[in-house]
């Protein structure tokens, strides 16, 4: 058959259908129970009943889409905005102001004001704070002594994002604040999430009361840190400055709700993701010392052995880099990720209503056996250049795709490397017995209870 064979009049166009509903369902609870007990395993099964399969969520009907290639469209189409049940979770922590939350010309608006500060060619002015904060993290333990890996992480995770975008010194106070409010309200977020019960939330019981005083922690550090910066009548060129001084679409000054949220929406993502991320890299670095070896390997043979790894290196350390990468595929930060469709649309040739709520899982996506060979397998020399290229496009977007993608890709991945190859060229570790490092799902992903013990090398 010729291209021209094939006629206009020949094309038919099939009419959009229902995507097919997930098995499994239970009456009145639908598929709540399942998302709940297990959502790693439901989310990654989805695959086997369709390219876009429908929930039942309570009397909610949402919509999962399971191929690389339908989350590229979705993310890529303005047919869909940010909204649905993550997001909802979120906006008691986030407001409705902030650049996560927030939705067209707002959005667009928001996003030009914070951009510079995350620009590829801004990353080195972090440099010393980035190289400071990594060598401090690997000397603070003593050889032998158990670390609880989460608190530690979410404390290096939690000082660079707030030394070097909102440039808050003197901030050990403010840190171990902003870190005991953010893994209580992280915690209370994701329950408020699968279990989207509301008027229990308002219940005063010990659980909600610990939320609520952790939020309000949250905010008051977040009004400190702006009534600080404002009353210090400085204006350093940076994120802060720029969002004091940002222009509403009617050249007015933006609210202060606005500037308090932009703050939030950068500083709590920014800080449990890559939190989250360290704790997984701990775990790796623990579970395969082969990769381990060759991470200090990299780092030697960059520095000459006679320094830590610096700033400067990171570009040529392709292993370490891949080492982090192969993590993010296996156990990305960001796990689950949710959209609203702003019309009636189609997708993958099935019907899309408007107002629905569509999830998808970079977790399933990137553990797909028909996009990676030995898809279980943790193989970061899958990310050398002769072989990455076969990895279908949108199979590795641990920072999502189109308008919404994480602004702090380049910060994010500066950080960990440097992370990684100072922690790895100085210690090695071992589980202490209550180390427990399989997946804790929330919102975001982690090993569940990481206790390590540091062995000097
Ligand atoms: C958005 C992942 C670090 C700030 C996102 C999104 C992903 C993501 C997947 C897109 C959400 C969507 O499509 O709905 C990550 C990962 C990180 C990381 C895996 C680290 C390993 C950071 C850091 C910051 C940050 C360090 C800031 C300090 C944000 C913001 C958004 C976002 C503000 C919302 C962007 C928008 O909606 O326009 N992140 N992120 N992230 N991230 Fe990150």
């Amino acid at each position: 058959m010729t291209v021209e064979s094939v006629g206009p009049e020949a094309v038919q166009i099939p009419e959009p259908c229902t995507p097919p509903l997930a098995g499994g369902g239970v009456p009145g609870l639908g598929h709540g129970w399942k998302l709940m007990r297990d959502p790693l395993g439901f989310l990654a099964r989805l695959r086997d009943h369709g390219d876009v399969v429908r929930l039942r969520l309570g009397p909610k009907t949402v919509y999962a889409v399971t191929t690389p290639a339908l989350t590229g469209a979705l993310a890529l189409s303005p047919a869909y905005e940010i909204g649905g049940p993550l997001w909802e979770s979120l906006e008691g922590l986030l407001g409705k102001n902030g650049v996560a939350t927030a939705n067209g010309p707002m959005h667009r608006r928001q996003r030009r004001t914070i951009q510079p500060a995350f620009r590829l060619e801004a990353i080195p002015e972090y440099a010393s704070v980035m190289e400071e904060e990594a060598y401090a993290f690997a000397a603070r333990w003593q050889p032998g002594e158990t670390i609880d890996c989460t608190s530690e992480a979410f404390r290096v995770a939690v000082r660079v994002a707030a030394r070097c975008l909102l440039r808050i010194e003197f901030m050990d106070e403010r840190a171990e604040r902003l870190c005991v409010a953010l893994a209580t309200v992280f915690r209370g977020m994701y329950r408020r999430m699968v279990i989207p019960a509301g008027p229990l939330y308002g219940l005063p019981i010990p659980a909600n009361r610990r939320f609520n005083r952790a939020l309000a922690d949250l905010h008051l550090v977040v009004d400190e840190i702006i009534a600080e910066r404002r009353s210090s009548g400085q204006k350093p060129d940076d994120l802060l400055t720029a969002l004091l001084e940002a222009k509403d679409g009617n050249g007015d000054p933006i609210s202060e709700q606005e500037i308090h949220d932009q703050v939030v929406a950068i500083l709590t993502p920014g800080g449990e993701t890559i939190a989250s991320m360290v704790v997984s890299l701990l775990h790796v670095l623990t579970e395969h010392p082969d990769h381990a070896a060759r991470i200090r390997e990299e780092a030697e043979s960059v520095t000459g052995g006679g320094r830590p790894v610096a700033f400067g290196d990171i570009r040529k350390l392709s292993h370490t880099n891949n080492v982090i990468v192969e993590t993010m595929r296996l156990r990305p930060a960001v796990w689950i990720l949710t959209r609203r469709a702003v019309t009636e649309t189609e997708l993958g040739g099935y019907r899309i209503p408007a107002g629905a709520d569509i999830v998808y899982s970079p977790y399933a996506i990137q553990r797909d056996p028909r996009s990676y060979e030995r898809h279980l397998e943790f193989d970061p020399d899958r990310w050398l250049p002769e072989r990455s290229k076969d990895v279908p496009k949108y199979a590795m977007r641990p920072f999502g795709v189109g308008n919404r993608k994480c602004p702090g890709d380049h910060f994010s991945m500066a950080q960990l490397t440097l992370i990684t190859a100072t922690v790895a060229s100085k210690w090695r570790f071992e589980h202490v017995p209550e180390s427990n490092g399989a997946p804790r799902v929330g919102i975001t992903l982690r090993p569940n209870r990481l206790l390590l013990k540091p062995i000097p090398l």
